[in-house]
């Protein structure tokens, strides 16, 4: 599977996370994150975080992309790339439980995280989750 993006599809991704982002629920943390995921059929999906007053219920933009991705109807959901947006000085990878959902559709994806300052992160889920747990040790 090709899992670089064209430049065009990143611009896409990257412009599209910064949306999502502006559409965060995050009265508590006042942390907004948008994120934009490229699926391998070449579609964009996006999902900002969503926090609750009972803040373990928060959920974060990269999975609210990915349910939002299969919530849609994606039955063979695969992740190409995630592309991560926070509006800050930092740039923010994936928390854990996003790497692992990440890993459920994605175990060869690309993951970009930008923000409004000039720094990025790039990487790949293989590097942020190594040694990973997913469908296959349930096969
Ligand atoms: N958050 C995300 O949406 N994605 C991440 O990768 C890190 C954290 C959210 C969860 C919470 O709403 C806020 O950022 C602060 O943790």
């Amino acid at each position: 599977m090709k899992t670089t993006p064209t430049a065009d599809q990143l611009n896409r991704l990257k412009a599209t996370a910064k949306a999502a982002a502006g559409r965060a629920y995050a009265p508590y943390s006042k942390f907004s994150v948008g994120a934009a995921i490229l699926t391998a059929s070449g579609k964009i999906y996006s999902g900002c975080n969503v926090e609750n007053a009972s803040y373990g219920l928060t959920n974060c933009a990269e999975r609210t992309a990915i349910f939002n991705a299969v919530a849609a109807g994606e039955k063979k959901l695969k992740l190409q790339c995630v592309v991560v947006y926070t509006p800050t000085d930092m740039p923010t990878a994936p928390c854990g439980a996003c790497r692992q959902v990440i890993n459920e559709f994605g175990p060869e994806a690309r993951i970009l995280s930008i923000c409004r300052g000039q720094g990025h992160i790039a990487s790949s889920t293989h590097e942020l989750l190594p040694d990973a747990f997913g469908p296959a040790n349930l096969a």
